[in-house]
């Protein structure tokens, strides 16, 4: 049987903001795998948090990709601009954009790898007619908008119908989950598919944040 290659994704939304390049170091050193930068516009989602000049700002810290989380309405006007500030994965929620199949061919030519992100209430369906053009399917566990919400249990059904989903193109599609994921449920997680894994508070909130990354690495070996 192949191995899955898992992926872990610290969100910078749980850091130190006041020195945002040694938290985001300090997690690379302790085994991330890819920075989740959560962006959020006070509009799609009722909180704000940075935009691509703090994007720009860590990216000489950032020896991993930078995997752009758009909680923005609108989001193809800013897409170039991360682009510029050294993003690898943009991801958006279908709901923000008028044009789903247009901001996916953006995110594309703009050099970087497309994500599609569905919020606990948001259907598949939104991947039909798109899936060629997705490199990322990002399932929310909990609601966007804050870090520290719990899991939302029905996501784990989510994440297994979505695997089939990717499955079924043959193409090497990440599939991503993002809230309330801890090293004690990571395991039923990437059972039911998911191979990259968000976590913001329960590593930046971590005493031991190579420890934290250890024990959810453990879980994603054990199961
Ligand atoms: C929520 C964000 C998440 C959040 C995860 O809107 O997209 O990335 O930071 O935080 P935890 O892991 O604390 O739920
Ligand atoms: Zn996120």
């Amino acid at each position: 049987m192949p191995t899955t290659t898992f992926r872990i994704a610290p969100s910078i939304l749980s850091a130190d903001f006041a020195r945002l390049g040694d938290e985001v170091r300090g997690v690379i050193d302790a085994g991330a795998d890819l920075i989740h930068f959560d962006v959020m516009d006070n509009h799609y989602v009722p909180n704000l948090t940075v935009g691509p000049l703090v994007c720009e700002a860590i990216k000489p810290h950032c020896k991993v990709p930078i995997d752009v989380h758009l909680m923005v309405k609108p989001v193809d006007r800013i897409v170039g601009d991360f682009a510029k500030a050294g993003a690898s994965i943009i991801s958006f929620h279908p709901e923000a954009s008028e044009h789903v199949h247009r901001t996916l061919g953006l995110i594309r030519d703009a050099g970087c790898k497309a994500g599609l992100v569905f919020n606990p209430g948001t259907p598949l369906d939104h991947l039909d007619h798109v899936m060629d053009l997705v490199d990322l399917v990002l399932i929310m566990s909990v609601n966007p908008g804050f870090g520290g919400q719990s899991f939302i249990a029905s996501s784990l059904a989510k994440v297994t119908e979505a695997r089939k989903r990717i499955d079924a193109t043959g193409r090497e599609i990440w599939l991503e989950v993002d809230g309330g994921i801890k090293a004690d449920n990571i395991g039923a997680v990437a059972k039911a598919g998911a191979d990259t894994f968000v976590a913001g508070s329960a590593i930046f909130g971590a005493g031991d944040r190579a420890a934290a990354i250890r024990k959810m690495r453990a879980e994603l070996g054990a199961r």
